[in-house]
């Protein structure tokens, strides 16, 4: 019987257990024995491999996180710790190696690729930020909770006619910023991609008040240049030209830990399951992500390294809206 690992990789995504099931459950269905990798590429390196069978992802489904632990392992990125998780994957005789997560955990499958492993990657982290994937599993979840901090902030900030900066992750993407902001009715959003400087912040604030509004949001990507530090820092200075009060919410990592939403835990199981078709097929050096509402490959080596801004056109529909 051919063996099948699987792991999760870096910043945990809700959905990531969704995912980990359906390999795990369609794995054996297309008749591979799989095993888990404990803690990420730290756990292959190390050699912590368990087998799991379906009962094993019972009532997993539900549930943020990853039940398979995860790290952000600096070691992959030598030769050696390269050369050890190669020599584990032989060593246990394991021929399909499955790679749930992010931009550097693909980038780290692609090391892998490349020296000699079969990879399948599936595009999952709460950044949205990955080449050849319309969405990635966690992205929808993590917007649903900054939104829901958005829409309780509205209403204090507008019982006490305040503003209020909310910062979001998304690491160098403004994707979290900009659907989270157009959703919640922001005011303002402040992305890497698009420069904005702070003093049209404070015009677009004015304005606002001006028009009669009662409250005022910013939602603010955290990749951004003037993010909430660096506007807390700039108002600090200068928050008379705001003309009125400003608090700040920084939601960090409360935005990863949700309980996965139906879209993420379709994702999850759908690209699981894709993944396993692709090792069926011997597909190898892949990512499998969702374009246009369908399971998609994108090679490795075409998303390593690389990252997928926001649409900056929804910026300019945020723009025209907040009016
Ligand atoms: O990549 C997911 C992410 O949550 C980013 O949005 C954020 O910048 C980063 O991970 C935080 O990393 P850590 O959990 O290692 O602090």
């Amino acid at each position: 019987m051919q063996r099948l690992a699987v792991l999760t990789s870096g910043g945990d995504a809700p959905g990531m257990n969704a995912a980990t099931r359906a390999v795990v459950r369609a794995g054996i269905a297309r008749g591979f024995e799989v095993l888990g990798v404990r803690h990420g590429y730290t756990g292959l390196i190390q050699g912590d491999f368990l087998p799991l069978g379906p009962r094993d992802v019972g009532g997993i489904i539900q549930l943020g996180g990853t039940m398979l632990g995860t790290t952000r392992c600096e070691e992959l990125r030598t030769s050696s710790g390269c050369a050890r998780a190669l020599g584990q994957l032989r060593a246990q005789r394991i021929p399909a190696l499955i790679v749930i997560g992010g931009n550097g955990s693909q980038t780290g499958a692609w090391e892998l690729q490349r020296g000699g492993a079969s990879v399948i990657g599936v595009a999952s982290t709460i950044d949205n930020d990955l080449h050849g994937t319309d969405i990635t599993i966690g992205a929808t979840t993590a917007i649903d909770v900054a939104l829901e901090a958005i829409d309780r902030l509205r209403v204090t900030a507008a019982s006490l006619n305040r503003a209020f900066v909310v910062e979001v992750m998304g690491r160098h993407c403004g994707h979290l910023a900009l659907i989270a902001g157009i959703a919640g009715g922001a005011e303002v959003i402040v992305i890497p991609e698009v420069e904005t400087d702070p003093e049209t912040i404070a015009l677009q604030l004015r304005n606002a008040y001006a028009r009669g509004k009662s409250h005022a949001i910013v939602v603010v990507a955290e990749g951004a240049k003037y993010n909430a530090q660096a506007l807390a820092h700039h108002f600090g200075e200068h928050g008379e030209r705001l003309g009125f009060d400003l608090r700040i919410t920084k939601l960090g990592h409360i935005q990863r830990g949700g309980a996965p939403g139906a879209f993420d835990r379709m994702l999850g199981t759908l690209l699981g399951t894709a993944a396993v078709d692709a090792a069926a097929q011997s597909r190898f050096g892949i990512v499998v992500g969702m374009r246009d509402g369908k399971a998609a490959d994108t090679p490795l080596q075409e998303v390593a390294g690389k990252m997928k801004p926001a649409d900056v056109r929804l910026f300019d529909l945020a723009q025209m809206l907040a009016t």
